[in-house]
């Protein structure tokens, strides 16, 4: 299978797994534009993730991230859409990304790799505390809400960027 040119291409898959880079590349690749998730939710409110998460909470985090995940669904043209790592948890997203004919690919990766890749603080205040913990646990109860929505799986693990965007395109 590969990259249909009137669907958009939604990257899927835990906190490190490489969306945001493998979206960028994907980008050149394709002419298309990114919509990213967060840097959405951050443009529409002035403010950043992790002081959203202090202030209003995660309950209202992921309300605003349901609206961003819906408006780049809802986008006219072909883009790439960079989904954070929390989108599959609400019930209403994956319905949306079944339902909007996306094609999902789940960026897979272990834990152990999850945690080589991530870097504490910024966007990320879930791994503040205990992040290979949080990271594991995280795995547990996602795995199979990812696995729901993906066309596609790509498995990262000891691979390249350069590779995963091969394997993605293709
Ligand atoms: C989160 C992932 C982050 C960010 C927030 C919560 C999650 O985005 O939205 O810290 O719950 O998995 P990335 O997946 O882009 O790191």
């Amino acid at each position: 299978m590969s990259v249909a040119p009137t669907q958009h291409l939604v990257l899927v898959g835990m906190m490190g797994a490489g969306k945001s880079t493998v979206a960028r590349i994907a980008s050149e690749r394709l002419g298309r534009r990114v919509l990213d998730s967060d840097a959405m939710i951050e443009a529409a409110t002035g403010r950043t993730v992790r002081e959203i998460f202090a202030s209003d909470g995660e309950a209202a985090f992921r309300a605003m991230e349901t609206q961003v995940l819906l408006d780049a669904l809802a986008d006219p043209e072909p883009v790439i859409i960079a989904a954070a790592g929390g989108v599959v948890l609400s019930a209403v997203n994956r319905r949306a990304l079944r339902d909007s004919g996306a094609q999902v690919v789940w960026l897979c990766a272990d834990p152990a790799t999850l945690l080589d890749r991530v870097r504490s603080g910024g966007h990320r205040p879930l791994l503040d505390s205990d992040p290979s913990g949080t990271l594991q646990r995280m795995f547990v109860e996602r795995e199979p809400l990812y696995r729901e929505v993906a066309d596609v799986i790509v498995s990262v693990d000891n691979r390249s960027i350069s590779d995963v965007v091969e394997a993605v395109l293709r």
